[in-house]
This record gives structure tokens, C-alpha cells and sequence, in this order.
């Protein structure tokens, strides 16, 4: 079975063909930074055209490379995410099944992410303890099995990768920012800055990055005002103090749960630090999706798609939803 995946939640549109037999055959992105750097952030609306424009050319150049017409299934990002963009690949999904005559498999787009590490030559085996750390969320997931979720703790207030892009930004290192701010970490001394680490005396698996981010603010104003801002030690101590935070809670969970393996994915799970840190202090096996799969792209999708293939349905209703709770999944009947 060949599935095609889409997506479209924010600010890339990524489409990408993988085959039951042969695994990810071919994948195509792109990336609309450029589009909303000019506005410091994504806009929806400007999201959603561009969507529109790159879609179809991507689905043909993926479809081409693989040297198929058509495929036997399609899977799409249903939420959560921007609503107008997440219309577009619910349309174009639900559209191109109508005419193909093939089902479609809505999929949330943090499952997508939690099984991106399956794309890998040696996936993970369930159960697994995910930390899910992108730019609208920070969850601790006890993956017992496919559509088998317990949310063991989330973000109180921002999430980590909003707190990079918002550092970045103070820093003036431009959108998205987390990349930025991690390159210039490089050059700076990670102990400069005392900064918290939110939330590690506390019980529980939640996290806080608005103290951290509120440290950093006004550090950086006291450093201005003295004239003695080095931003790269900003940068460095910041980076430092977010990693910390969320190895050292993984690492808990992970025991807490008596889990001998974890699988970090989404945007910040490119991060090489927290990659480093994690491996180097966790007793047990660690799983990434490859760089390139952590932040947004359609391969992850397509697998979540081929995983939950008995879920497919008529293309006859575009599921679009902005809010959409990873523990209201279900296990696949097939897999019960
Ligand atoms: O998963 P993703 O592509 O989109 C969402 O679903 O949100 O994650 C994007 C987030 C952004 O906040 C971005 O700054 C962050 O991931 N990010 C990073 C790195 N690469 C991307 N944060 C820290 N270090 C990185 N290397
Ligand atoms: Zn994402």
C-alpha cells in the first residue's frame, strides 16, 4: 500500500509517499519562513495561500519521483493547528480521494511527530516514553502502544519552542528564532547567566517556561543598560537552562513509568544540545526522528497515516481542528 501524507498545520507545507512494503519512498518540503519573517511570526492567512500554491506541484513532484500515478490512501494533518491551513490539506486530501477513488486518514499532527522516529533504521519498540517538544507544545507522553497516549505532563504556560523563538527575538536573532539562538549558544558561555530552571522542585511532569523567559528579559535590559550585553552568552545560558529542564524531567517521567526508552521529537528535538544531553544522561535508549523529520514535514504523516490504515474513511468531510487533545486517541481496532 502506497500512502500519500500532507501537511499543512503552519508554516510548511510538506507532502511525502510511504509504502507499506518498501517504507518512505519520497518526500518534498517547503518551508515559508521567508513568507513570515518580514511579521516577526506566522500569519495564518498568509499561511493558508501559500499552502494552496505549493500543494499540488508538491504532490505531483512527490508522486513523480516515485514514479506513481496515484496512491492507495491519503493522510492528512487534521489538527491540531492554524485552522484556515489545516482546511487546505483536509481539502486537497479529501478532494484528490474523490477523485481517485482512494480513502483518506485524518491524523493529528503530535502523533505525527511521536512516531516520526519510526522512519528511522532502528525504531523504537512501544512502550516508549515521548517528549514532544515543538512550537506549540511540550508534553510528556507513556507511549504504551499505537493510539495508546497518557499525558503525564505539558507546559503550564508557553511552550519550550515558543520560549527559544521569544529569546530570540529579544536577542534580535529574527523568526524562527530557536535555530538562531542555538548557532550563536555555540560561541557563548552557558554559565554566565543563573537562569531557573522552572518547575524541577516541584512534583508532577508539567513544565513553565514564562519565568525563564521573564529572567532572560530582564537580564537582558540590565546588561543593556550597563552596556555589557554579551548575546551570546544570553544565548548559551538560556539554551542551557531549557535543556536541563527537559532532560531532567524526561529522565523522572522515564523512571517514574519504569521506561527504558525515549523518543524525543518536533521542532526542538533538532536542538543538539538537549540530543547530547539526553543521550549522555539517561540510563536508558533514546530515539530521534532525523533532523530534518523533527521539525514539520508530511513523512511523519504518511507513516502515522499507514499505521492507522484501518481508520481510513470516504472522502466526504474535511476534519479541520484547531485544538485536538493527543489523549482523546484511540488504538486502532486492528491492533486491539
Ligand atoms: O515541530 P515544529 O516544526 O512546529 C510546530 O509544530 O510547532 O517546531 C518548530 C519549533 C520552533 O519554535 C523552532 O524555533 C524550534 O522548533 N526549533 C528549535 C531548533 N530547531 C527548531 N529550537 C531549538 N533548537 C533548534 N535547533
Ligand atoms: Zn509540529
Amino acid at each position: 500500500m502506497n500512502i500519500l501524507g500532507i501537511e499543512t498545520s503552519c508554516d510548511e507545507t510538506g507532502v511525502a509517499l510511504y509504502s507499506t512494503e518498501h517504507g518512505l519512498v519520497a518526500h518534498a518540503l517547503h518551508s515559508q519562513v521567508d513568507l513570515h519573517a518580514v511579521y516577526g511570526g506566522v500569519v495564518p492567512e498568509i499561511a493558508s495561500r501559500d499552502h494552496i500554491r505549493m500543494l499540488l506541484p508538491l504532490i505531483q513532484q512527490v508522486l513523480n519521483e516515485a514514479g506513481i500515478e496515484r496512491p492507495d490512501a491519503i493522510a492528512y494533518t487534521a489538527g491540531p493547528g492554524l485552522v484556515g491551513a489545516l482546511m487546505v490539506g483536509g481539502g486537497m486530501a479529501n478532494g484528490l480521494g474523490l477523485a481517485w477513488d482512494c480513502r483518506v486518514i485524518p491524523v493529528h499532527h503530535m502523533e505525527g511527530h511521536l512516531l516520526a522516529p519510526m522512519l528511522e533504521d532502528e525504531p523504537p519498540e512501544f512502550p516508549f516514553l515521548a517528549l514532544l517538544v515543538s512550537g506549540g507544545h511540550t508534553m510528556l507522553v507513556a507511549v504504551r502502544a499505537l493510539g495508546d497516549y497518557r499525558v503525564l505532563g505539558t507546559t503550564l504556560d508557553d511552550a519550550v519552542g515558543e520560549a527559544f523563538d521569544k529569546t530570540a527575538k529579544l536577542l534580535d536573532l529574527g523568526y524562527p528564532g530557536g535555530p538562531a539562538l542555538a548557532a550563536l549558544a555555540e560561541d557563548g558561555n552557558d554559565g554566565a547567566f543563573a537562569f531557573p530552571r522552572p518547575m524541577l522542585n516541584k512534583p508532577g511532569f508539567d513544565f513553565s517556561f514564562s519565568g525563564l523567559k521573564t529572567a532572560v528579559m530582564l537580564e537582558v535590559r540590565k546588561a543593556q543598560a550597563a552596556g555589557t550585553l554579551c548575546r551570546a552568552d544570553v544565548a548559551a545560558s538560556f539554551q542551557r537552562a531549557a535543556v536541563d529542564t527537559l532532560v531532567a524531567r524526561s529522565i523522572k517521567a522515564a523512571e517514574a513509568e519504569r521506561l527504558q526508552r525515549i523518543v524525543v521529537a518536533g521542532g526542538v528535538g533538532a536542538n543538539k544540545l538537549l540530543r547530547e544531553e539526553i543521550s549522555a544522561r539517561f540510563d536508558g535508549s533514546v530515539y530521534y526522528p532525523r533532523m530534518e523529520f523533527c521539525t514539520d514535514n508530511g513523512a511523519m504523516i504518511a507513516i502515522a497515516g499507514a499505521l492507522r490504515l484501518a481508520e481510513a474513511r470516504d472522502a466526504d468531510e474535511i476534519k479541520a481542528q484547531a485544538r485536538w487533545s493527543l489523549a482523546s486517541l484511540d488504538v486502532p481496532q486492528a491492533t486491539q
